[in-house]
């Protein structure tokens, strides 16, 4: 496997966008293809089994375009589709974004309750519960279902703040340490979760978290790209929205030539 192949990274929509600027962060060589499934979003709402089917044709997509490793950067696609992505090329490493948070959370020795907000998909499987499962640790979960289409869509207002508000003033809160957010969407909105708990509550950085773990396998396999200048990233959506585009450029603060592809 060549060093200088790019990366893949996928979502329903533009929360992924915020996972690929911190793997670009952390390893400033590497390019991304990027690809947003803006016509089938909420991936949230939908069953396992259609989930897994955009997951598998977008796979294959960035199979085809020869990524080295390809990142779910969305937790609802890591619930529902990891195992079944595994067994489509065995040579192509697939990371999901709950994994490495959940390596980083079963360190924690200490009593700690843990607040996680998520998507229907994430929330009901229980996926962070079953994998966590430290008797020390306690996980208090909410599907906060409006949240994806509201942040996919910019809405930035004062309805926007009054429903963050809303379900993070749940009774389930009250007494939490630290809080998942549980769908790659939510960082987005991460400053205005901080603000909402006035700093008191630590918000786990999931996008921190997964670069790292991604900058520690391709350093383990040999992968890091040698070649020292600065990428052309691709982003490729299913269905082609100027919001999407404008919010890839507000990330990459490049510009950014977002074409439109067909999974299905
Ligand atoms: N960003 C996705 C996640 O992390 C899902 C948003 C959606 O429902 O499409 O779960």
């Amino acid at each position: 496997m060549e060093s200088s192949l790019p990366i893949g990274v996928f979502d329903s929509g533009v929360g992924g966008l915020s996972v690929a600027r911190s793997i670009i962060k952390t390893l400033p060589y590497e390019k991304i293809i990027y690809y947003g499934d803006t016509e089938h979003l909420p991936y949230g709402e939908k069953s396992n089994n259609s989930i897994i089917l955009f997951s598998k044709k977008i796979t294959n997509f960035l199979i085809k375009k020869k990524c080295k490793i390809i990142i779910i950067a969305c937790n609802s696609a890591s619930t529902a589709a990891y195992e079944e992505l595994q067994k489509i090329n065995n040579k192509i490493k697939i990371i999901n974004v709950v994994d490495p948070v959940v390596a980083e959370l079963k360190k924690v020795n200490k009593k700690c309750n843990i607040g996680l907000i998520g998507t229907k998909c994430t929330v009901n499987s229980k996926n962070y519960e079953k994998k966590i499962n430290k008797s020390n640790i306690k996980i208090f979960s909410l599907s906060t279902p409006l949240l994806a289409p509201m942040i996919e869509e910019k809405i930035n207002d004062n309805l926007s703040t009054n429903i963050i508000a809303n379900y993070l003033s749940n009774k389930k809160f009250k007494n939490i340490h630290k809080m998942i957010l549980g769908c790659t969407h939510y960082h987005l909105i991460r400053e205005n979760v901080k603000l909402f708990f006035k700093n008191e509550v630590e918000i786990i950085n999931s996008n921190i978290i997964v670069s790292r773990y991604v900058k520690n396998y391709l350093i383990t396999k040999n992968l890091v790209n040698k070649n020292k200048k600065k990428q052309n990233h691709e982003f490729y959506v299913s269905n082609y929205t100027n919001s999407f585009e404008k919010c890839a450029k507000l990330f990459f603060k490049q510009k950014i030539n977002l074409k439109q592809h067909k999974i299905i």
